[in-house]
């Protein structure tokens, strides 16, 4: 029997945390389409954002706590009744609902942002915690920039908030400050320090500016913490936060080190990675460990002789472990709407009817000009056509001259709610030409801030995948499009990453009312 002291609670905050990151922002939808599959990967709380924060977050996790039963949702606010009350008004109606609110405790943070007192302060998170239980018995409190903090008065801290009722009690490395032994150091000080310490989970936060928030998270939970907060693919603030595949594996993968487990169906991580890199364009590098494509391959020659003849000799865990398939040819133009399903629901994905309609002729689109269909190939269809925003502007064709002796030049035909324009564009090279003409087209110049194409799979007939990020308003939004011709992938992207900014105002409309 699994002895209930082992276990470390997964607090997911991709969608607080990392989407805050830049290029990150996910609209309501693709939000609860990730929720899902968090709950299927089997999180313990997901943290679905910071409902004060603007009319859009709040909707958004409203919609996660109404539908996503399995986990705790949790909503973010800053230790003042009024982002706690509409933090609570968001999570209210979910199956176990949970207010994160937090503080920092840092007199760096003290003097110069809040220019408050520490006895203010200490005033301001016991109030706040207080207010909260009210409305939940399950509340977690953060001192921000607890790495940074006097030890003393964040141990004085911890211990008035459990005392006020906190449940959880979340120790951030704010500013990715603290090396592993120090950080495990702090936690095993406030075990000791902190009288009524057994009366709440304790909790780590670490984000990666020095390349430590792993080994923060684990050095923690050696020495007590049992929640770890982290993200898919390590995204969030600067240079992300803990990346749960790695605290995961690492967990899994060193049991009789660390003597821990999670709740985590590691078999559909792999999954939960790639749905993230879809919804948001941002891939992961070759080498990202876990779920890096290069993770599991294996180049030396000594590395390859060994595995032929003992696969433990250089392998300390599978890719199926990960859910990682091995990319094979899955369907070809013959293939019928049947075979798809029965493919895509192997893959783990469930589709309704319609969406089954309309992945069926995309996917019979691409198979007459390629002839094998992957299942990367399936995937970027099926969230162009499953995860469609609402479309303001559409591509109605493109065709690009380009070469070294004429000027590159596209001429492109749009449809603008429903009404056709076209135009032509110019620029020193195809791509520049193609984004010169929906500049044209769309009447809008927003500036560029990431163009990136990659192969969705191997081959010169694979689909280009490209990614554009626009700045709008002091934000980025990404958008992203697939397909054989990369110029035509481009332009569907930079209208993709269009159509979201059409989204952002409509939902800036409803208010901004908080600072993230
Ligand atoms: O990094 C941080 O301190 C946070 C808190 C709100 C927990 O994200
Ligand atoms: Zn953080």
């Amino acid at each position: 029997m699994e002895d209930s002291q082992q276990r470390v609670f997964i607090f997911d905050t991709t969608l607080r945390d990392g989407e805050q990151s830049p290029g990150c922002s996910m609209n309501p939808d693709e939000k609860l389409h990730l929720a899902r599959q968090l709950e299927k990967l089997g999180v313990d709380i997901i943290e679905a954002g910071f409902p004060v924060a603007s009319e859009g977050d709040f909707a958004s996790v409203r919609q996660i706590a109404r539908e996503i039963r399995g986990p705790q949702i949790a909503g973010l606010a800053r230790a003042n009744l009024r982002d706690i009350d509409r933090a609570w008004e968001a999570v209210r109606e979910a199956a176990s609902p949970r207010i994160h609110t937090f503080i920092s405790s840092s007199d760096i943070h003290l003097k110069y942002q809040l220019k408050k007192s520490r006895k203010q302060v200490l005033k301001e998170a016991c109030e706040a915690v207080k207010h909260a239980c009210a409305f939940t018995g399950n509340v977690e409190f953060s001192p921000m920039d607890a790495t940074r903090s006097d030890r003393e008065y964040l141990s004085d801290m911890v211990e008035a908030v459990i005392d006020c009722g906190a449940t959880t009690v979340n120790i951030p490395d704010t500013v990715g400050y603290a090396i592993p032994e120090e950080f495990g150091e702090l936690i095993a000080y406030l075990f000791e320090r902190v009288k009524n310490i057994s009366k709440a989970i304790i909790s780590v936060h670490c984000h990666n500016d020095l390349g430590l928030a792993v080994a923060n998270s684990l050095s923690a939970v050696r020495n007590g913490a049992r929640q770890i907060e982290c993200t898919i693919n390590g995204i969030g603030e600067r240079a992300g936060n803990a990346a749960m595949e790695e605290i995961v594996m690492a967990l899994g993968t060193r049991r009789g080190l660390f003597g821990l487990h999670t709740g985590i169906r590691t078999e559909n991580i792999y999954q939960t990675s790639r749905l993230l890199t879809q919804i948001t364009g941002v891939r992961v590098q070759p080498n990202k460990a876990i779920v890096g494509q290069n993770a599991f391959s294996h180049e030396s020659g000594i590395h390859q002789d060994g595995l032929i003849k003992e696969k433990l000799t250089y392998e300390i865990m599978t890719p199926q472990s990960v859910g990682m398939p091995e990319s094979h040819i899955v369907l070809g133009k013959h293939s019928g709407r049947h075979a798809i399903a029965k493919h895509l629901k192997q893959l783990g994905y469930d589709l309704r009817d319609e969406e089954l309609a309309r992945v069926f002729v995309r996917f019979k689109e691409l198979a007459d000009m390629k002839k094998d269909i992957f299942d990367e190939d399936l995937e970027s269809i099926l969230y162009e056509e499953v995860l469609r925003i609402e479309e303001k502007y559409k591509l109605v064709y493109l065709n690009v001259v380009s070469g070294n002796v004429a000027v590159p030049t596209a001429t492109m035909q749009m449809e603008i709610e429903g009404k056709i324009a076209q135009d032509a564009g110019f620029g020193v090279g195809p791509v520049d030409a193609t984004f010169d003409a929906i500049r044209k087209i769309t009447k809008t110049n927003y500036s560029l801030m990431r163009y990136t194409v990659n192969a969705v799979t191997g081959g010169t007939d694979a689909q280009g995948e490209a990614t554009v990020q626009l700045k709008y308003n002091g934000r980025s939004a990404s958008g992203h499009g697939a397909h054989p011709d990369v110029l035509v992938a481009s332009a569907k992207a930079y209208i993709n990453a269009l159509n979201r900014i059409e989204w952002i105002k409509k939902s800036e409309s409803g208010g901004q009312t908080g600072k993230r």
